[in-house]
């Protein structure tokens, strides 16, 4: 089974998660990068990296080798920004089709998350959704019982994945 989580993040929150469930189950990882990055400081980010999210920007990423379309189970992450998935997100669902593929989404955010893995989870029609989970910038507060947490929302899915194997292998 191939395992690979995809994931955005600008201040480290959604790496941790990402970072957790790779080492978990035994997963790729593939960290989308901007060609240019915003500012990671200051108040001037929040303008910015929301009005991009509001003008549905979809900004170059940097080249990636990995191929999405050789895994069978696919966790995707991002920060929330402007109650919506980030920039970097949006460039890949419109680059990269994704379809027959079991999924998995993940956010981190500051406290209202809005509709972002909704949101997700439509750029994912086509797709087994098997599970959600979002976390409450785990690099804040809480840590390591949100490390626990991952860890424990990581085995599921993957156990579910096996179970969905198993009744219909290809
Ligand atoms: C541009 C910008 C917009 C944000 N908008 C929201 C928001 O709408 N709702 C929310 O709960 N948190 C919001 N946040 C907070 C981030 O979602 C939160 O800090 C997240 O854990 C950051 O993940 P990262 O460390 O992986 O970049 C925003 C942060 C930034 C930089």
């Amino acid at each position: 089974m191939k395992i690979l989580v995809v994931y955005y993040s600008l201040s480290g929150n959604t790496a941790l998660i990402a970072n957790t469930i790779a080492k978990e189950i035994g997963a790729d990882t593939l960290e989308l990068k901007p060609q240019k990055e915003i500012m990671k400081s200051g108040f001037m980010k929040y303008l910015w990296g929301g009005g991009q999210v509001i003008m549905k920007k979809k900004p170059n990423l940097l080249p990636f080798i990995k191929k999405v379309s050789n895994y069978d189970l696919i966790f995707i992450g991002t920060p929330v920004w402007a109650w919506n998935f980030t920039p970097p997100l949006n460039s890949f669902f419109s680059t990269i089709s994704i379809t027959d593929k079991k999924v998995a989404v993940f956010c981190t955010h500051g406290g209202n998350p809005g509709q972002t893995l909704n949101n997700m989870r439509k750029e994912l029609i086509g797709n087994t959704i098997l599970g959600e989970i979002d976390f409450l910038e785990p690099l804040k507060s809480d840590t390591q019982n949100k490390v626990i947490a991952t860890q424990k929302w990581a085995k599921s899915i993957s156990l579910l994945h096996q179970k969905h194997q198993q009744k219909s292998p290809d």
